[in-house]
Parts: C-alpha cells; structure tokens; sequence
C-alpha cells in the first residue's frame, strides 16, 4: 500500500463504503464491479474507482472488487482489525446512551469505563460499564490502556477537560461537547454535533434539489 496522504474527503467516505461492503457480506455476494456498487451506492463509479486507487485499487478489470477482502482492507486502514478502549467524560444522558450501544463493539470500540463529578452517578453502572469520579481519571487512563475520550458534559467544561486529558496521555478526543476544542496537534479531535446535522437537515427541506429522472 503507498503512503501517501489521503485526501479528508477520501476519509469521510470510507466508512460508507465499509458498511455498504458488510451489508453485501451478509447478503452473501462475493464480488462486486464498480459499477454495481456505484447504483447501490449513488455515487459514481469513476468516484469509487478514485478513492479505492489511494490504497492501491483491490479491484481486478473484468473480475470487479472481492467484497470480503476489500471489506477486510478497509477496515484495516480505518483501524478497525483491533481494539480501541474508550472511557466516556460525563455519565449523563448522553454519555449513558452511548455506553448503553453494544454495537460499537462490533467494530472494535470498547467503553470501559465512565467518569463523573456528581457523586449520585459514582458508582452506577451502565451496561456492565462502571461511573468512576473524575478524580480517578489519570490513573485509570494509563493503567487501562486508554486511547479515545467522549466528551459528554457541559460545553463550559470541555476544554479544561481536554487539556487534561492531553496530559494523561489520550490519543484522540470523540468531542460532543457544542465547542470547537484547542488542543495540541498530537491529538486527534472529531466533533459529533446532531444540531448543526438537524440545521443542515432544515436548509434542506427549505432548498430542495430536484432529482433526474
Ligand atoms: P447531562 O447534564 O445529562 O450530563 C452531563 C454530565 O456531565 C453530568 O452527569 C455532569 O455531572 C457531568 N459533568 C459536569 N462537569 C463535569 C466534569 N468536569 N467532569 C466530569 N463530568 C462532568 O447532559 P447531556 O444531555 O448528557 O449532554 C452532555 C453534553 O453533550 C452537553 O454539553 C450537551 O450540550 C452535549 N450534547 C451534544 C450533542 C451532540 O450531538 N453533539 C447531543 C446532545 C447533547
């Protein structure tokens, strides 16, 4: 495989092409042509052929694309062939929500633990998946392996937190709080935000783009 940098965009749609390929796993088809993945997928196929070039092809001409291989190798290259722990920052309504979906798992996410300041949330557990106060949280990061943080507690907090978590050690930040962190370049930071999805979702019901037929 090159190593050359993968262009953002290329990256934001690699997971699709990851579920798509696990779907027709299941389905059973074991080959697929660009061109069929590109109905299934409404995208092109010369788009697919593109993004699927940055990492060396997988596809043969005449034969299509392996679907469990092609499946197998994405998933490498997201990561996706080994564990990632996580703890989740704040073990309210959000956070809760996220330890209780069991279906991170399946690719290879683990909550292993939460962290709170409010002593009522001390010592629940979600799911099997323990509130520890935040006064552990060093501690537990470097003995537990910890690579990703969710952040689920008050924007106003957030960034504090992130600082800190920068020092334990933690490797990438699952931001949910409603702020844009600051942190060092080592780390790695994705925003979840279902509002500014739900605006995009509302401009799109005022603007509608008509479709071919
Ligand atoms: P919540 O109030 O139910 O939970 C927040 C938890 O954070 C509480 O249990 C609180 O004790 C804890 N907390 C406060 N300060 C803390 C600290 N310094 N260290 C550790 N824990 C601390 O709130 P909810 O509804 O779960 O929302 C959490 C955050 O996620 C909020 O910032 C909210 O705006 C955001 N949010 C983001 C969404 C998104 O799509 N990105 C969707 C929904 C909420």
């Amino acid at each position: 495989m090159e190593n050359k940098p993968i262009s953002k965009a290329v990256v934001k749609r690699l997971p699709r092409y990851y579920r798509y390929l696990g779907e027709l796993m299941q389905e059973g088809v074991e080959r697929i042509s660009s061109n069929e993945l590109s109905e299934r997928m409404q995208v092109t196929a010369s788009q697919i052929r593109q993004d699927l070039n940055n990492f060396g092809g997988f596809g043969q001409q005449g034969y299509g694309y392996n679907v469990s291989y092609l499946h197998g190798e994405i998933g490498k290259i997201l990561g996706l062939d080994r564990q990632h722990n996580l703890i989740v920052i704040g073990a309210g309504n959000l956070g809760q929500a996220i330890a209780n979906y069991a279906n991170f798992e399946r690719s290879g996410f683990f909550v292993k633990g939460m962290f709170d300041i409010n002593p009522r949330l001390i010592g629940m557990t979600i799911r099997g998946i323990e509130v520890y106060s935040i006064e552990d949280l060093e501690e537990y990061i470097q003995k537990n392996q910890i690579e990703i943080a969710a952040l689920t507690l008050p924007k106003l907090k957030a960034e504090a937190m992130a600082e800190r978590l920068v020092q334990y050690g933690i490797k990438a930040i699952w931001n949910f709080a409603h702020t844009d962190l600051s942190v060092s370049k080592k780390v790695v930071v994705e925003n979840v935000h279902l509002s500014e999805s739900l605006m995009r979702l509302s401009y799109r019901m005022d603007h509608p783009v008509k479709k071919k037929n």
